[in-house]
């Protein structure tokens, strides 16, 4: 057994460092020539709907020069069925350790998509992508407590695979949210998606995404992303947690592992440094010599017990 292997429930990973949806291509071919896709814990898919989407109008991306990025792709895809006869093929191929990231416009659609995948093999688990912020209704999901345990509820008795729901930090509290998921059997909770956020062009002197708000991601977001792991870790000790949001080191990887996440993803550092993943691997590694650890699991969650017990939440 490596030094590095982390569970989400009977999930195994080679190391806790998975590639964030949306940030890596559909599903990672564009990062193959930087390192072998089978290094990583894993790979989330773009969000696939059971039909292409075509996004929104573009410009659909703003950089926010050294906090992060507003995006506003509206969860542009090409379909299941394209994913799975020309992309699926190719993973397995490589090996790699692959999560399908799933979306609908309404319930029947997420129905529809997961029983699509049930014709197919080569992919670990399954994550609901319930916080799209970039399309009307994206939100709705993850921000009603009774829409979201319905729909994992629903969802969880068609799979066959674990079930892992993306949520929103577009809430007042995550753990309402947590909760409903993880009463309708969740296998696991994913925190964060990206932030609401808006910016405007001081020449045309209008919002500059057309659709005027997007999504904020980035270094901006990651201590709001560590605040709803540690909320809902308080909580919920014993639910699997995946961390996202500002990841682009391995000390930021850290951080959300001691703040009770059990595996990372990395997004937005993509863009940046497409090697970001596997170095944060490496880096890890290398924590994990210098603290003596025999395994990176050790330091999930730690940081809750060195906390004074009188701290916020
Ligand atoms: C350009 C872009 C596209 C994204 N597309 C998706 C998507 O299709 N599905 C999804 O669940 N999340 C999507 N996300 C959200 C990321 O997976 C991630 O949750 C978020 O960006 C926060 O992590 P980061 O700060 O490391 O980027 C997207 C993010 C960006 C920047």
């Amino acid at each position: 057994m490596s030094i590095l292997n982390t569970h989400i429930g009977n999930l195994q990973f080679k190391n806790p460092v998975l590639l964030a949806s949306g940030t890596c291509g559909i599903a990672a071919k564009e990062l193959t020539p930087y390192f072998n896709l089978s290094d990583l814990g894993g790979i989330v898919t773009k969000s696939l709907g059971i039909k292409p989407w075509v996004g929104n109008p573009t410009p659909r991306v703003v950089e926010i020069p050294g906090c992060g990025l507003l995006n506003s792709i509206g969860l542009q895809n090409p379909g299941i069925e394209h994913f799975t006869k020309n992309e699926l093929p190719f993973l397995k191929e490589q090996n790699a350790n692959v999560i399908i990231n799933v979306v609908g416009e309404s319930l029947d659609e997420y129905i529809e998509v997961v029983n699509y995948t049930k014709n197919y093999s080569g992919f670990v688990a399954l994550e609901l992508n319930l916080s799209c912020p970039n399309v009307d209704g994206g939100l709705d999901f993850s921000q009603d407590p009774k829409k979201a345990y319905t729909l994992v509820n629903e969802i969880k008795k068609i799979a066959t695979v674990p079930v892992l729901v993306k949520l929103s930090p577009n809430v007042t509290d995550i753990t309402d949210i947590v909760k409903a998921c993880v009463d309708a059997g969740s296998d696991g909770i994913v925190l964060i998606n990206t932030v609401l956020g808006l910016a405007i062009n001081k020449w045309t002197k209008k919002p500059t995404l057309p659709r005027a708000v997007g999504g904020y991601s980035g270094p901006a977001i990651k201590p709001i992303a560590l605040r709803m792991i540690w909320q809902t870790y308080k909580k919920f000790p014993n639910v699997p947690i995946i961390g996202v949001g500002g990841i682009h080191n391995a000390d930021d990887a850290i951080e959300f592992l001691l703040c009770g996440a059990n595996c990372v993803q990395v997004g937005t550092a993509n863009f940046i440094n497409p090697k970001a993943s596997i170095e944060i691997i490496s880096g890890l590694k290398d924590y994990c010599e210098k603290t003596k650890l025999s395994s990176i699991s050790e330091i999930i969650g730690q940081a809750h017990e060195k906390t004074l017990a009188g701290a916020i939440h």
